[in-house]
């Protein structure tokens, strides 16, 4: 995709983020349906609005683009894609807990080239673009190396993955010496990792529409991801570990993911 083209689209990205948290916001100050789609993965009223308000408004000025979102599945074909979860964070929404984000991607010819996240109740627009850097609001956002022994790291969970699963993966964890955390957001949990309030989020499977934003800006901060995308990790979720560089190692040992990067970059270099 030439330049302008792109930059067309990180302008809209970054007004209909804007907007849509401002929806988001509104909604979550008045009373809401709220159902359950599958154990403790909660749908709202909320979600189906906000969608529709981003579909729409980059519909109008893209309408060659393709979307996948998280409440209304798939449509249009092409090399330009926006992917959106309107509400990330949802379960939160639903209890009245002020964590959660609007996240939308943008991916062209198959890579990932910018992402936005707008967490309205902090006043906080994340954005990134491919070799332009993460910044939160105006400040550009830079990645916490630490110790393993003083990291934190969010462990992502839902019921998609054995509780078992999870339960281990906290042990793992704990025994590097770093501590954990659950906020509910996969898509803050990353884009924390990019700002360096966390040192690396983990879920052993997410969908690709709560982490595409994220992960683009934990790269621009300086960050390592997973390869995400590997498989069918677009339509089908996978697995996702990010982190700063220098807690990598001991992180792909821990919790098992990015293993097959490792095994790559070691045979490249
Ligand atoms: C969920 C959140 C949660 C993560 C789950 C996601 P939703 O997305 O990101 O933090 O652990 O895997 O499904 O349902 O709030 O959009």
């Amino acid at each position: 995709m030439i330049s302008n083209e792109l930059d067309a689209r990180e302008q809209a990205l970054i007004a209909v983020a804007r907007e849509a948290g401002e929806l988001a916001r509104e909604l979550f100050s008045k009373p809401i349906e709220v159902k359950l789609k599958g154990k403790q993965d909660y749908i709202t009223e909320a979600d189906g609005q906000v969608e529709r308000l981003i579909i729409s408004r980059l519909q109008a000025r893209f309408p060659q683009d393709a979307f996948l979102g998280e409440e209304g599945g798939a449509s249009g074909e092409g090399d330009a894609l926006w992917v959106i979860d309107p509400i990330d964070g949802t379960a939160n929404f639903a209890h009245r807990i002020p964590h959660f984000c609007v996240s939308i991607a943008f991916m062209s010819a198959g890579e990932l080239a910018l992402g936005a996240i707008a967490a309205p109740m902090y006043n906080e627009l994340y954005r990134a673009r491919l070799g332009k850097g993460a910044f939160l609001n105006d400040r550009v956002m830079r990645v916490a190396d630490a110790n393993i022994k003083q990291a934190v790291v969010e462990l992502g969970w839902s019921s998609r993955r054995p509780t078992r699963a999870y339960t281990s993966l906290i042990e793992r964890v704990l025994a590097t010496g770093a501590t954990f955390l659950r906020a509910g957001s996969g898509a803050l949990g990353l884009a924390y990792v990019a700002d360096g309030r966390t040192h690396g989020y983990c879920e052993l499977h997410i969908n690709s529409w709560d982490t595409l934003a994220g992960l683009l800006m934990v790269r621009e901060a300086g960050g390592w991801t997973n390869d995400f995308l590997a498989g069918d990790g677009l339509r089908r979720g996978n697995a996702v570990l990010a982190c700063a560089p220098g807690l990598k190692e001991a992180l792909v040992a821990a919790t098992g993911v990015g293993q097959a990067n490792e095994k790559l970059e070691r045979r490249m270099s």
